[in-house]
């Protein structure tokens, strides 16, 4: 496992194979590669302009990384990838390639190929949350006289309409993005140079090296430099809460499409069947999604969990903070682009939502509404409509199904226009106050929506 490359001159026996293997990060780290090569040539371009090594070393050994970088060499024989690097490059180029450690640590090293790689997801991560915002913008447009249920406590409680549910889970992702891109500007500073904790005698520059590799800034302590994992923390915080609410969406979606609720129907390609059932149609995807939640809620409490006790600077617990990243940044872009497939393949049942928008009363509040818009106070007409919802239970009917005289006995104030009132497409027109469910307040929101995701795309923006 060992390369030799770290125990030459102190060390007189090789380390032990199980403490080895018990040590390495390769089998995990080896995907911080690419990272770690670009890390390595930033900082030998800068040796060599600040003298520190000879131009000609810093040709050899940017010329040696970059061909390392398109190879893609197969990776072994390391304690980690901070190694396999460096030994590799000297087994390329001999001498130079030991002269590249020069002012480094791997310490800082790993500090900033994770930072690298934090950034990097960061960009996946914006682009397949606005892919799915997209795709729930254009269903949305689709729907905006699709009336259904809208619950509190999973009780029926009044009409809103699809357009109007779909465009609240698109705040749930429009959040979700501008979280990722507040985590990204406070991650967007450069390690590098920060050495093993305390800088370095050499004259650096750290700004050059941030600079070529795309940061802001540079880490201005070296000690926090080393030791912060908190853009790691804070990005899995921002994943936990993704999945939140991907898990909410899916919970719903596995509602929608019991036949209890049959609001929806799962296309064939994208729900599964049982072994014993032969009727069964399973929401599995919405399942697996919710069930995931849990993976990356357990890397967030892993990853605070390492750092909690840690005295500064670095501790080796923290090789512990790359799976618990990896395994959340994997699993929640794997959630993203099968939960979105799985949503935008739904059929929706435009008579099953608006015959359950018909039952549960839920223009009540639109009758009380319609008293007090004629002087009742509210409190007045609220009670007025819950008698008549007791009335109306007592006989098995609706409210729009009582004649006016049996209306009037309830109050004087009710007349031939309460039946449009009454009318669900008609509660769901009037409610047209900013944010609410009329085709008209959820156009405009859907229109700011696209805007976000144009600026987004268009101007690469971090909005
Ligand atoms: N594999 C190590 C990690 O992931 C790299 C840094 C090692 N530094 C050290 N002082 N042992 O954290």
């Amino acid at each position: 496992m060992d390369s030799g490359l770290l125990r030459a001159g102190r060390f007189a026996a090789p380390l032990d194979g199980g403490a080895s293997d018990f040590n390495s990060s390769l089998p995990f780290d080896k995907r911080l590669f690419a990272f770690d090569v670009r890390g390595g040539i930033a900082h030998a371009q800068m040796l060599a302009e600040r003298g520190i090594i000879t131009k000609e070393d810093g040709k050899a050994i940017t010329e040696a990384l970059a061909a390392m970088l398109a190879e893609e060499p197969p990776i072994s024989g390391a304690e980690d990838i901070h190694s396999f690097v460096e030994a590799e490059l000297t087994r390329r180029i001999g001498e130079a390639g030991r002269r590249l450690h020069t002012a480094r640590s791997r310490n800082d090293q790993v500090a900033l190929d994770f930072r690298l790689y934090a950034l990097d997801s960061c960009e996946k991560l914006t682009a397949a949350l606005a892919a799915f915002l997209q795709k729930l913008v254009t269903l949305a447009r689709e729907h905006l006289r699709t009336v259904m249920p809208g619950y509190t406590h999973l009780q029926r409680a009044q009409p809103v309409t699809l357009a109007h549910h779909l465009a609240a889970w698109c705040q749930m992702l429009r959040r979700d993005i501008t979280r990722i891109a507040d985590a990204r500007a406070r991650m967007d500073e450069c390690p590098l140079g920060c050495g093993a904790l305390a800088g370095t005698t050499f004259p650096i520059d750290r700004h050059m090296t941030a600079r070529a590799l795309g940061f802001a800034g540079v880490c201005p302590n070296s000690l926090d430099g080393v030791a912060d994992r908190d853009f790691a923390a804070e990005l899995l915080a921002a994943l936990a809460l993704i999945m939140a609410h991907l898990s909410r969406m899916a919970e719903e979606v596995i509602l929608w499409t019991s036949s209890e609720f049959a609001f929806a129907a799962l296309d064939d390609a994208h729900s599964t069947g049982s072994s014993m059932m032969p009727q069964k149609k399973n929401p599995d995807i919405a399942e697996l999604v919710r069930g995931k939640t849990g993976r990356v809620y357990g890397s967030l409490f892993a990853l605070l969990t390492v750092v909690k006790g840690l005295p500064l600077a670095y501790n080796k617990d923290l090789q512990e903070d790359k799976e618990a990243l990896f395994s959340a940044v994997d699993t929640t872009l794997l959630c993203l682009d099968a939960f979105a497939a799985m949503v935008v393949s739904l059929v929706f049942s435009k008579e099953n939502m608006l015959r359950a928008a018909k039952m549960g009363f839920l223009n009540a509040t639109d009758c009380a509404d319609y008293l007090a818009r004629r002087g009742l106070p509210f409190r007045d007409s609220h009670a007025v409509a819950g008698a008549l919802v007791r009335f109306c239970l007592e006989g098995g009917m609706a409210l729009e199904d009582l004649t006016l005289e049996q209306l009037r006995g309830f109050s004087p104030l009710f007349d031939e226009d309460v039946y449009a009132a009454l009318d669900l497409h008609e509660c769901v027109n009037g409610r047209a106050s900013y944010g609410g469910p009329a085709p008209a307040a959820v156009t405009e929101h859907l229109d700011s929506l696209a805007a976000f995701i144009a600026r987004l795309r268009g101007e690469g923006e971090r909005v």
